[in-house]
C-alpha cells in the first residue's frame, strides 16, 4: 500500500519525497513538530495542536506561511483520502533550505510536511502500565517549544530501554540529589498525593501537553484538586498514584520506577477515573461510526 505524505501543499508517495541537504531542519534541527491522534478517522484536539504549533514556531522565530484553517483542512482531507481510521499524524515544520549559516536567513520558505502512521485503537483504561527510570534533565530551557532537536530525549529513552524500562523521567538538579521531576522524555508526569493531582507547571522545563491540559480540565470537573507545582524525586516516589500522559499513550499508569514497585503495581482510582473521562471526551469529539 502506498504511504502518502503531504509536503509543501502537495500529496505525493513518501518514497518520492525529497528534502534538500541544506534544509535547516537537517543541519541545525531548526524546526518544530506536532503529533496528532486520529480516532475513528477524525483528528482529536486538532485546534489545540495547531495553536501549539504556532506557539512553538513563534518560539523559534519561524514564520509559518500557511493559515491555520488551511492546514487543518489539508490534514482532514489527507486523513479522509488516506483512509486513516486509527493512527497519528506526524507534522513537521522546518525553516527550509538556505546556504549553511547559523543566523536565521531572510525570505526562506519553510518546509512543512505531515504523514500518518497507524496505531492500535484505544485500550481500556488501566490496561497499560509502564516502568520509568530517572535521568538527569539536560535539555534547554524552552521546553514549551515542541522542537525537533530531541537528542537529550533520544539518549534518555535509549537509556530507559537499555535498563529494561519503558520511559525516562527527567530530573532537574540531579538524580542522586533528588532534584525536581519535570516531565518524561515524550510524555507529561503526574502524581496523585492525598487526593490531589500534582504536576510540574508548563514553561521553561515542561511542554504544555495537549493531553495534560485536557486531564487538568477533567480533574477540575471531577472536583479533584489540581496543584501545578514542582515535586522532588523523593516526594514523587512516595505518591499514592503515578501516571504519564501523551497524545499517543493517553494515560499509562506507572507500576515501577527505578526498579521499585509503585502503588502496588496497579492503576489507582484517580488515574482510572481520569482515563475514563478522557475517553468520554475523545468519543464526544470523534464518535464511533
Ligand atoms: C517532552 C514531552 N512532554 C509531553 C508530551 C505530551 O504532549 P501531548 O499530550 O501534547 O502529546 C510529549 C509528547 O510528545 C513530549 O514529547
Amino acid at each position: 500500500m502506498t504511504q502518502w505524505i503531504w509536503m509543501n501543499g502537495q500529496t505525493i508517495p513518501m518514497d518520492q519525497a525529497r528534502i534538500g541537504v541544506e534544509d535547516r531542519g537537517f543541519q541545525f534541527a531548526d524546526g518544530v513538530y506536532e503529533v496528532i491522534r486520529v480516532y475513528e478517522g477524525q483528528p482529536f484536539a486538532l485546534n489545540a495542536h495547531l495553536a501549539r504549533l504556532w506557539n512553538s514556531a513563534a518560539g523559534i522565530r519561524l514564520n509559518l506561511t500557511i493559515a491555520a484553517d488551511e492546514l487543518a483542512a489539508a490534514i482532514r482531507k489527507f486523513i479522509e483520502l488516506g483512509g486513516v481510521r486509527e493512527g497519528m499524524i506526524y507534522l513537521q515544520a522546518t525553516r527550509g533550505v538556505a546556504p549553511r549559516n547559523h543566523a536565521i536567513p531572510e525570505g526562506v520558505q519553510p518546509t512543512l510536511l505531515f504523514y500518518s502512521r497507524p496505531l492500535e485503537p484505544m485500550a481500556a483504561p488501566g490496561q497499560v502500565g509502564v516502568s520509568l527510570i530517572s535521568v538527569e534533565d539536560e535539555r534547554w530551557k524552552r521546553c514549551w517549544v515542541k522542537s525537533i532537536a530531541l537528542l537529550p530525549n533520544v539518549l534518555a529513552k535509549t537509556a530507559a530501554i537499555e535498563a529494561g524500562a519503558d520511559e525516562a523521567v527527567f530530573v532537574d538538579g540531579g538524580v542522586m540529589q533528588s532534584g525536581v521531576i519535570t516531565e518524561c522524555c515524550a510524555s507529561n508526569f503526574f502524581a496523585v498525593m492525598n487526593g490531589a493531582l500534582v504536576t510540574h507547571p508548563v514553561g521553561a522545563r515542561v511542554l504544555p501537553g495537549i493531553t495534560r491540559a485536557l486531564l487538568l480540565d477533567l480533574a477540575r470537573g471531577q472536583n479533584i484538586p489540581v496543584q501545578e507545582r514542582p515535586l522532588t524525586l523523593a516526594q514523587a516516589k512516595g505518591a499514592d498514584e503515578v501516571f504519564i500522559s501523551s497524545t499517543v499513550r493517553e494515560i499509562n499508569f506507572v507500576h515501577a520506577w527505578d526498579g521499585v514497585r509503585i502503588a502496588d503495581g496497579r492503576p489507582g482510582p484517580v488515574t482510572l477515573s481520569l482515563h475514563r473521562a478522557l475517553h468520554g471526551r475523545i468519543r464526544e469529539e470523534c464518535p464511533m461510526g
